[in-house]
């Protein structure tokens, strides 16, 4: 919130490199009391990429406090899609990304699981 105000402020002065779309100023935002809780009791609906979600995604992405994109906060996720691409997210859940792990603690994930779990917590399809 503090980054936005202070963007929005800095942008009045001409001075900052604003957030441009619609998911990159809601990506700023914290998430809301109800994609809190969405993230805290989703689950998928497919039995085999819930029992990996459970297991291995679930304890860093449904939390807000893990610094994880969370599950459900849909802009958060698209921005990162905008900005690597479906590979360029399955190459960060593979490899792993900062404080992601490698495979996100999932190794026998396939490409596939890995798909279906990414869909899932971003909402998004595939193409
Ligand atoms: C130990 C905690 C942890 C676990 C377990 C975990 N993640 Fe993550 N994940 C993170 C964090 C933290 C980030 C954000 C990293 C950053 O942007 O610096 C992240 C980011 C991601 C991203 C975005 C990468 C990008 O390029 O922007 C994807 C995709 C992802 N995780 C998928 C998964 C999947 C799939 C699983 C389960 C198989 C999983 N994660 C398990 C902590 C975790």
């Amino acid at each position: 919130m503090r980054k936005l105000l202070l963007c929005m402020m800095a942008g009045v002065l001409g001075g900052c490199d604003a957030p441009q779309s619609e998911d990159e100023r809601a990506a700023l935002l914290p998430p809301t009391p109800a994609q809190i809780i969405f993230a805290e009791e989703a689950m998928p609906v497919d039995a085999n990429l819930a029992e990996k979600y459970d297991r291995s995604c679930r304890g860093c992405h449904s939390l807000v406090d893990a610094a994880a994109p969370l599950t459900g906060q849909g802009a958060v996720w698209r921005v990162r899609l905008a900005e690597r691409g479906w590979d360029g997210l399955l190459r960060s859940t593979r490899n792993g990304f900062n404080a992601m792990p490698v495979n996100g603690y999932c190794n026998d994930c396939s490409d596939a699981d890995m798909v279906g779990l990414i869909e899932f917590m971003s909402g998004e399809t595939k193409p």
